[in-house]
């Protein structure tokens, strides 16, 4: 009983010392007789008699605890943002917790004979112990400090004005090195969809000073489909001070290229994204590029010649009112007979940008930014085809492949300069 009365004393005594030291003092004082009371209650508790249980009892009476711990686990790391791999682990740390103390539990040991006896179960343990933990940490990734002091004393990214490869993948280092991608993919790479795909989203198209608002004050402007609590403060807010000025604009410099000319852009959060071709604010800015009142597209009026109302001002402009009509024959070798309701998102693509030559379908993609002409598309469909009487959104294409990605260049599907 001494040691008890020992114990409570001092907590009650340095209980009293903290309150008068703070000004959290009495939330301390507090916690300190919650602490005693509690103790005193638990030595009132007479002892069972003291008998083994048998291993099915142990296992029996650790699993709801097991089930409870480990189910608060998984929910608070979720709320914490946790990658469900955290989360995963951190289970199974209790599911260790949970085999070590059944091993504890179970019944005594024979007492030793000698001495000899003790020292070998002793080895023995260590000797398990420290296999089972050199092999399982064996397995996983491994530090090499060479590639990481090479990582560290790399030079800093000098620019020089100009974004050509070398700056592109000093870019692509950057977003690696800042794990970019354990909240972004970038097409078909990355680790978790918990930020927009930057590839299929095509941040390629917007503006640098865009890009990089968004990465040194992402709360300003929220992605679309993610403005759920949880998304809204995803995104660290330290890349400002984490990112020098070259390394920051390297890491532009790569996201520039992110850009697929065979689809509309794709938003929102991975099992609930739709393309531009069914987004309403996409379209009513579309409509603003088409009718030539977007200031980020002064000079360009498609409804010059194609019509406010989808009439054609024009002999020859395409009447986007009809689906049934068809693509130009005016293009050697670059012909196709689907109806204009079926077009696929590239030809569309194609014709805005590159135009159809000796005719007033200028390459308007040679002038004006590629991301007001998807716009514009969004919105020239909308006259055959108008929002509101969509039964179904357009399906979300499937990510194109590294092989599809490779293609892209090879195949000049882009333009010279891209604008
Ligand atoms: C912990 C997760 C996480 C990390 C790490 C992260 N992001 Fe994000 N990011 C998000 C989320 C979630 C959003 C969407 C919500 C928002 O707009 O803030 C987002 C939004 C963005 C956007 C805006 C997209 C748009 O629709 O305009 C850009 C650009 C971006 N991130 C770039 C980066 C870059 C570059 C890095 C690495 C330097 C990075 N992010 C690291 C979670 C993350
Ligand atoms: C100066 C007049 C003019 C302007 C401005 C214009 N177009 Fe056209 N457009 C035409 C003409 C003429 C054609 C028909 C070309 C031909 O003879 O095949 C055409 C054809 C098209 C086609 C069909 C190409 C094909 O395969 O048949 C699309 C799509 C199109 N325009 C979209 C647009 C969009 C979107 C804009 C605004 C960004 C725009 N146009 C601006 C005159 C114009």
């Amino acid at each position: 009983m001494k040691i008890d009365v020992i114990i409570i004393g001092l907590i009650a005594a340095l209980s009293g010392l903290y309150a008068l030291h703070s000004t959290f003092g009495f939330l301390g004082a507090g916690a300190g007789l919650a602490v005693m009371v509690t103790y005193a209650l638990l030595l009132k508790v007479k002892s069972k008699k003291t008998e083994e249980k048998t291993l099915f009892q142990n296992i029996r009476f650790k699993i709801p605890i097991v089930i409870i711990i480990g189910g608060a686990i998984w929910v608070l790391a979720g709320k914490f943002n946790f990658p469900v791999w955290w989360q995963i682990e951190f289970v199974s740390f209790v599911l260790v917790g949970f085999f070590f103390f059944t091993l504890l539990d179970l019944k005594t040991l024979t007492l030793e004979k000698s001495n000899f006896d003790w020292v070998k179960r002793l080895l023995a343990t260590y000797a398990l112990a420290s296999g089972i933990f050199i092999g399982v940490t064996a397995q996983l990734p491994q530090f090499d400090p060479m590639l990481e002091l090479a990582k560290l004393n790399r030079p800093p990214i000098k620019l020089s004005g100009l974004a050509g490869p070398e700056v592109i993948a000093a870019g692509r280092d950057v977003f690696e090195n800042n794990k970019c991608f354990n909240c972004h993919k970038v097409f078909w790479e990355g680790n978790s969809d918990r930020g927009p795909n930057l590839g299929t989203k095509q941040i390629g198209l917007y503006s640098e000073d865009y890009i990089k608002e968004q990465i040194l004050d992402p709360r300003k402007k929220q992605s679309p489909g993610f403005d759920d609590p949880k998304s809204i403060k995803a995104m660290p807010t330290y890349y400002g001070d984490d990112l020098d000025e070259d390394s920051l604009g390297a890491l532009v410099s790569y996201l520039k290229t992110l850009r697929d000319p065979t689809h509309m852009p794709v938003e929102g959060k991975f099992g609930d994204q739709w393309t531009w071709w069914d987004d309403k604010d996409i379209v009513a800015e579309g409509q603003t590029v088409f009718e030539g009142t977007h200031p980020a597209t002064e000079g360009l009026t498609c409804a010059v010649c194609h019509g406010k109302d989808g009439t054609p001002m024009m002999t020859g402009a395409l009447d986007f009112r009809n689906e049934n009509n068809t693509d130009t024959t005016k293009i050697e070798g670059d012909h196709t007979d689907k109806l204009l309701k079926d077009w696929p998102d590239d030809l569309w693509y194609r014709r805005v940008t590159r135009g159809v030559p000796n005719t007033p379908m200028a390459p308007w993609g040679m002038i004006f930014e590629h991301l007001y002409l998807w716009k514009a598309e969004a919105y020239a469909r909308t006259f055959h085809d108008p929002l509101e009487k969509r039964t179904a959104k357009r399906p979300v294409p499937p990510v194109p492949t590294k092989e599809e990605i490779e293609s892209w260049k090879t195949k000049e599907m882009f333009l010279d300069p891209l604008l």
